[in-house]
């Protein structure tokens, strides 16, 4: 097992990383202010490791009630959260009751909104079992739910207590999923860490086959770059942006195309692809950058094309980012591979190649 931290203070908290982790109630027994706690969890994800959690617990005398949410991005909503408070007062949770999500990003998210609003506030632990929720959306304390005009609108900053990875849970997550994951263990190289970047270039394949040593090492590099950006921007005032590189694009694919069509990592593959496009229009990266990342996303198993939503539709979507200020969309951009910035446009020039980059480097059939 690897220990991270993500340091913030008196909210500083552990990830640890390894096989069998959810047989490791010496793990979790720290972090309970009270031998109770609610296990969400989904239709999916439930049947796999929910006995078996609560059977660690149990062991070590945790009462242990659950929660099964229906599964999918499109669920992922105010009608879905609603269903954790109903189990909450029901079962007659209490302030001190620990919430636990056991599940990929769309149970995370749920799981840590509930937590930040119920009674003003409880205790969570994040039991992340995709590999994308084991290399981001676990760590860092965003949490939220979708609106139908836009991803992730509604939310708060809450921090968990711990974040558990049981790294073999990947065994059973669908290929499709794997590499929705690897999505965004690519962008922690692009955006800061050219090092991790050639290495993700020379192991893509045996990340493929799920080796247990690449992923362990690349989730282990991915959550600690996400622990030093949300160490040094909790709150998403400067650096924290840069985890949002492809996003802005990647949020209107997921949006524009229905929740749950393409998956948060498809849409972050094809977004970055674009943010990439844009950043080559720019005048920072070339031609064969933009190949070489392309490439890279390729052998992930990635689209790379993204759909043509129409730059209406793009626009629409993209100024309803989180980062618009000012009424003006602030993308992520590249300024070489290993090092982003934030950047709004300047003038009807840079206006003119977001223009081409949304007509142009789309999916035209
Ligand atoms: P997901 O939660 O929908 O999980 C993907 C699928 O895999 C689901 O069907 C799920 O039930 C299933 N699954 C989960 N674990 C499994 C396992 N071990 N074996 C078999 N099936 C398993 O999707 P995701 O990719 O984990 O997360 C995407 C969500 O995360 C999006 O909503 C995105 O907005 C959010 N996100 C949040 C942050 C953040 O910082 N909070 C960061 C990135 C993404
Ligand atoms: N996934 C983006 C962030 O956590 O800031």
């Amino acid at each position: 097992m690897e220990t991270l931290t993500v340091d913030l203070g008196d909210r500083a908290y552990p990830i640890h990383i390894g096989p069998g982790l959810l047989d490791r109630a010496d793990l979790v027994l720290p972090h309970l202010v009270q031998k109770r706690v609610a296990i969400v969890t989904n239709t999916t994800v439930g049947p796999l490791y929910l006995a078996r959690l609560r059977q660690t617990l149990a062991d070590a005398g945790v009462a242990a009630e659950a929660v099964v949410l229906p599964d999918g991005e499109e669920f992922k909503n105010w009608e879905t959260l609603n269903l954790i408070f109903d189990d909450l007062l029901t079962h007659r949770a209490e302030r001190k009751t620990t919430l636990i999500a056991l599940g990929g990003g769309v149970i995370g998210d749920l799981t840590g909104f509930a937590a930040a609003s119920y009674q003003r506030g409880v205790p969570f632990i994040q039991v992340p079992t995709t590999l994308l929720a084991q290399v981001d959306s676990s760590v860092g304390g965003k949490t939220g739910i979708n609106h139908p005009l836009g991803k992730n609108m509604i939310g708060a900053f809450y921090q968990p207590q711990l974040v558990l990875a049981d790294t073999e849970t990947l065994n059973t997550l669908p290929d499709r999923e794997l590499s929705a994951g690897l999505a965004e263990v690519i962008k922690y190289g692009l955006i800061r860490d050219l090092p991790f970047l050639e290495w993700l270039e020379a192991n893509m394949e045996k990340l493929m086959a799920r080796d247990t040593q690449a992923l362990t090492y690349a989730i282990r590099r991915s959550c600690e770059n996400k622990a030093e950006v949300v160490a040094a921007d909790e709150k998403e005032s400067g650096q924290r942006a840069l985890l949002n590189l492809g996003h802005t694009f990647g949020h209107a694919i997921e949006t524009g195309m229905g929740y749950g069509n393409w998956l948060h990592g498809e849409g972050v593959s094809a977004g970055t692809l674009l943010a990439a496009d844009l950043s080559r229009r720019l005048g920072y990266l070339s031609q064969a950058d933009v190949e070489r990342m392309a490439a890279l996303f390729r052998r992930a198993g990635l689209p790379v094309l993204a759909p043509n939503l129409g730059e209406a539709a793009y626009m629409d979507y993209m100024g309803l980012d989180k980062k618009v200020e000012g009424g003006k969309i602030r993308f992520v951009l590249l300024r070489k591979l290993g090092e982003a910035f934030v950047a709004a446009l300047k003038d009807e020039g840079e206006q003119a190649a977001l223009q081409a980059t949304l007509n142009e480097a789309v999916d035209r059939g």
